[in-house]
C-alpha cells in the first residue's frame, strides 16, 4: 500500500470512527422551563422535570425563575430563546404580561407549553393543568358543608390577574352564592405568598376587631397559613375575641403538597382544616413536551385530576406521598449512579477514539518518516552507483588515453637520446622536439581534465607543474638509463643472478615498452592477463611483478589478491601499474596485497628505481638456525634507500616477514631439523615435503634468504654440529654422521669455510 492510500484509509476511518461516535448519541432536546415563582410547589415540579427527563435521556432542561417578576420572566423566556431552545414551558405570572415574550418564542418557530397558569395569548402549542375554578367550586361546597351552610368567610386572593387565582375566586363564589347564611366578609388580595397574606390579614383584623370569622380561604395553603399565623397573634393579643374552634377560626388552602411543612401534614395536624391537592405532575408534562419534539400525536388541552385533603384522609396520603417521595429519592439515587457510569463509559470511549486516533496518527507519522528514509537511502545509493559509474568512466577514459601517451613520451624520450638522434640534422630535431612538446601537451590536458573532473589535484601540486615534472623527468630519463650500469653490477652481484621480473599487461606495447626500461638489469617474462600470469608467477617463482589493473580475464587487483594467498608466490613483491590514479584506487590496490603502486603515465626512470628499490628493500632473513622464526634479524642493505619519497610510501616497513613467510621458515626448518641426521636428505625432498617444485622452493629460499636451499641445509648441518661440539663424549667424526656428513673431512672443511676454525679447536 502508497502513503498516499494509508493516508486516504486513515482519513476514511477516522470520519468512520467520529460518525459512529456521533451516531451512538441521540438527538439532544434543549427544552427551556420558565417558573414565574419560587417555593416549594415548583420545587416539586421542577424536579418531576428533571426525573421525565432522567426517562428520556435525550433532555436537556434550562430552567428560570422570575420570583414573581412579569419583567424578569419577559426577560428570561427571550433569553431561553436566544440560547436556541427546541421547546419552551412556561408558566406565566400573569394572564397578559408574559404574552408577548411567548408570542415571540412561538413565532420563531418553538413549540410553547403553557402550564397550570393561563395567558391570553393564542400563541402556543399545548396547555397542561388543572381546573381551578373546579377546585375553586368543590372547596366552597366543602367549606358550606364544614360550616354546616352558616357563618362568616374570609377570602385571601392569590395573585391579582394570575389565572388560578381568578378563576378559583370565581369557583368558589358561585358556589357559595348557593348558601345564603354563609357570607363572604372580606376578599383581601395577597401575592401567593405566606408574608404577604399575614400583613394584609394584620391589617384587615385591626380593622375588623370585632368581626366573628369562622372560616378563612387561603388560595395556597401558604397564603391559608400566613392569615392563620395574623389570627393567631391577634387572638394572642386580645384573648377576648373568639372565633368558631377555641378562638380561631378553620383555615383551609389549596396546594396539598407532600412532604415536611406540605399541606397533606398540616392537615393532618390540624393547622389546616382542608387543602385540594395542586398536581404538579412534572414528569408528565415532560413527555408532552417530548411528544411535541418527536412528532407524536398530543393533547393540545390536558386537564389534570385532583382531591380534596381533609382529616380524614390526611394519614393515608401522607404515608402514600411519603412512599413515592421514598420511591423518587431511590430512583434519583440510581439515576446518579446510572449517570456515572454513562459518564464512566463515554470517557471511556473517547479515550478508545483518541487512542485509535493517536495510534492511526502515529502509524501515519512513523510510515512517512520511514517512506522518507527509504527516499533518501535510495538517493543516496543512486548517487553512489552514477558517481561510481562516473568514476569507472573516467578511469576507462583515462586508462584508454594515458596508456598510448606512455608509449608515445616514453619511447621518443628513449628516441632522442639515441647517437643517431644526437648526430641528426638540426630540422630532424626540430621535428622530433614539436612531436615531444606536443606529446607532453597532449599529457598535460589529459591530466587536466582528468584532474579538473575527479577534483583531484595529487600530492598538492598542480596539473601543470605535475606535467612539468614528467616531461622533465622524460627527457632525462634515458641518460640516467645509461649511466646506472654500475648500480646494475651490484643489483646483480647482491642476487648473484639477473633477478627475474614477471610484466603483466594486456597491452602487449606496454609490456614491449617496460620490457626496453627493465631489460638491462632483469630478467623479463610477460603474461597478456591475470589469469596466465597466475600460471607463470607458480612455475617460475619471479622475483618481482609488474601488473597492469584493467585487463580482461582476471584483473590486476584479484591477480595481486591470489598472488599474495599462494603458499608459492605469495613473498614475491607486486606493483601496480595502472592509470587508476584516485586515491581511492590506490587504497584498493593496496588493500588487494600490493606492495607498490604507479600511475600512468610513468617515467621509465622512476619505474626503474621502484623497481630495483623495492627488490633491494626486501628483508634477507640471516642466522635462520640461530634464533626463533619472529626474532630473526632481517637483512637490509644500507645503501639501497628507497630513490623517492613516493617510493619509500609504498614499500612496507615491517619488523618480521609476513604471516605466510613465517609458516614457511618454520615449516622448512622442521623438514630440515627432523631429518638432518639422513645424509640423502636432499633439495628435491624438502621441495617434496613442502608440496613445491624444486624451482619454486629454490626462488622462494633464495628470495626469503639469500641463500640457496643447498647452503641453508649446510648451514643447518654445521649449526648443529657447533652445538654438539659442546658434548665431550661426541667425537667430531660422530658428530659429523649426525649431522648427515658421509665424510668427516668433509666436514672439517666445510665447518672451516663456515667458522673459520677446525671443529677441534673450537672444542
Ligand atoms: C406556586 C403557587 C401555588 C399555587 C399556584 C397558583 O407558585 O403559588 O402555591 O397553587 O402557584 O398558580
Amino acid at each position: 500500500m502508497n502513503y498516499r492510500n494509508l493516508l486516504r484509509y486513515t482519513i476514511v476511518l477516522l470520519c468512520a470512527i467520529g460518525f459512529t461516535a456521533c451516531s451512538n448519541t441521540p438527538r439532544k432536546y434543549h427544552i427551556g422551563v420558565s417558573q414565574c415563582s419560587n417555593d416549594i410547589w415548583r420545587d416539586k415540579q421542577n424536579a418531576e422535570l428533571r426525573m421525565g427527563a432522567y426517562l428520556h435521556g435525550n433532555v436537556d432542561l434550562l430552567f428560570a425563575t422570575a420570583d414573581d417578576s412579569d419583567e424578569r420572566q419577559v426577560q428570561q423566556i427571550d433569553s431561553l430563546v436566544a440560547e436556541g431552545i427546541d421547546l419552551l414551558i412556561v408558566a406565566p405570572n400573569q394572564v397578559g404580561t408574559i404574552s408577548p415574550a411567548i408570542d415571540r418564542a412561538y413565532d420563531k418557530g418553538i413549540p410553547v407549553i403553557v402550564f397550570e397558569r393561563k395567558t391570553d395569548s393564542k400563541k402556543y402549542t399545548a396547555y397542561m393543568g388543572a381546573d381551578n375554578y373546579e377546585m375553586g367550586r368543590l372547596m366552597g361546597e366543602y367549606v358550606a358543608s364544614r360550616m354546616n351552610h352558616r357563618g362568616n368567610i374570609v377570602e385571601v386572593m392569590g395573585l391579582k390577574g394570575s389565572s388560578p387565582a381568578i378563576e378559583r375566586h370565581n369557583g368558589f363564589n358561585a358556589t357559595l352564592r348557593k348558601y345564603p347564611d354563609i357570607r363572604v366578609v372580606a376578599t383581601l388580595q395577597g401575592d401567593w405568598t405566606e408574608p404577604t397574606a399575614y400583613d394584609i390579614t394584620r391589617q384587615w383584623l385591626a380593622k375588623n376587631a370585632d368581626r366573628q370569622v369562622d372560616l378563612v380561604f387561603g388560595m395556597n395553603d401558604r397564603t391559608a397559613m400566613g392569615a392563620r399565623k395574623a389570627f393567631l397573634e391577634n387572638l394572642k393579643e386580645s384573648p377576648s375575641l373568639g372565633g368558631v374552634r377555641g378562638g380561631l377560626p378553620l383555615f383551609c388552602g389549596i396546594d396539598g403538597l407532600p412532604g415536611e411543612g406540605g399541606g397533606i401534614q398540616l392537615v393532618r395536624d390540624s393547622l389546616l382544616d382542608a387543602s385540594y391537592i395542586y398536581p404538579t405532575h412534572g414528569d408528565q408534562l415532560l413527555k408532552l413536551a417530548v411528544d411535541i419534539l418527536e412528532g407524536k400525536p398530543y393533547e393540545k388541552e390536558t386537564s389534570l385530576m385532583s382531591a380534596i385533603v381533609t382529616h380524614d384522609n390526611a394519614r393515608v396520603l401522607l404515608l402514600e406521598s411519603d412512599e413515592v417521595m421514598r420511591q423518587s429519592q431511590n430512583v434519583e439515587q440510581l439515576h446518579k449512579m446510572s449517570d456515572g457510569y454513562l459518564q464512566r463509559l463515554a470517557n471511556q470511549r473517547m479515550f478508545t477514539l483518541l487512542s485509535v486516533g493517536i495510534i492511526l496518527l502515529l502509524l501515519l507519522l512513523f510510515s512517512g518518516l520511514w517512506r522518507y528514509n527509504r527516499q533518501k537511502a535510495r538517493i543516496a545509493k543512486e548517487r553512489n552507483r552514477l558517481e561510481r559509474e562516473q568514476l569507472d568512466f573516467y578511469t576507462q577514459v583515462s586508462h584508454e588515453l594515458r596508456t598510448p601517451l606512455t608509449l608515445i613520451e616514453g619511447p621518443l624520450a628513449q628516441l632522442s637520446a639515441t647517437d643517431e638522434m644526437q648526430k641528426a640534422s638540426a630540422a630532424t630535431a626540430d621535428m622530433l622536439d614539436i612531436v615531444q612538446r606536443n606529446a607532453a601537451h597532449l599529457s598535460r590536458l589529459v591530466n587536466k581534465i582528468f584532474d579538473a573532473q575527479q577534483g583531484n589535484v595529487a600530492k598538492g601540486l598542480s596539473p601543470h607543474e605535475i606535467d612539468e615534472m614528467i616531461v622533465s623527468q622524460t627527457r632525462e630519463a634515458h641518460d640516467r638509463l645509461l649511466n646506472e650500469s654500475t648500480v646494475q653490477q651490484g643489483i646483480a652481484k647482491a642476487f648473484g643472478e639477473q633477478p627475474t621480473v614477471l610484466v603483466v599487461d594486456d597491452n602487449a606495447d606496454i609490456r614491449a615498452y617496460i620490457h626496453s626500461i627493465l631489460q638491462s638489469r632483469y630478467r623479463i617474462i610477460e603474461a597478456a592477463d591475470g589469469e596466465k600470469a597466475l600460471t607463470v608467477a607458480r612455475e617460475e617463482v619471479p622475483d618481482l611483478i609488474l601488473s597492469d589493473v584493467m585487463m580482461p580475464v582476471m584483473n590486476g587487483l584479484d591477480f595481486c589478491r591470489q598472488v599474495k594467498a599462494d603458499f608459492v608466490t605469495s613473498h614475491i613483491p607486486v606493483i601496480l601499474v595502472t592509470a587508476r590514479a584516485m586515491n581511492q584506487h590506490q587504497v584498493e590496490g593496496y588493500e588487494s596485497g600490493a606492495d607498490a603502486y604507479i600511475t600512468k603515465p610513468f617515467v621509465a626512470d622512476v619505474l626503474l628505481a621502484r623497481v630495483d628499490n623495492l627488490l633491494k628493500s626486501r628483508r634477507i632473513l640471516k642466522n635462520l638456525w640461530n634464533q626463533p622464526v619472529e626474532k630473526q634479524d632481517v637483512e637490509v642493505d644500507p645503501n639501497l634507500q628507497p630513490a623517492s619519497p613516493e617510493v619509500k610510501e609504498t614499500i612496507p616497513q615491517e619488523e618480521t616477514p609476513p604471516a605466510a613467510e613465517n609458516t614457511f621458515i618454520t615449516r622448512f626448518k622442521k623438514v630440515v631439523e627432523e631429518r638432518m641426521s639422513d645424509s640423502d636428505l636432499s633439495v628435491e625432498i624438502i621441495a617434496a615435503e613442502l608440496a613445491l617444485s624444486r624451482v619454486q622452493l629454490y626462488r622462494k629460499v633464495k628470495a626469503l634468504t639469500g641463500c640457496t636451499p643447498v647452503d641453508l641445509l649446510r648451514k643447518a648441518r654445521l649449526s648443529k654440529a657447533l652445538e654438539l661440539l659442546a658434548d665431550p663424549e661426541l667425537t667430531v667424526s660422530e658428530i659429523a654422521y649426525r649431522v648427515g656428513f658421509t665424510s668427516p673431512s668433509y666436514f672439517t672443511k666445510c665447518f672451516k669455510d663456515e667458522y673459520g676454525k677446525v671443529p677441534g679447536d673450537v672444542r
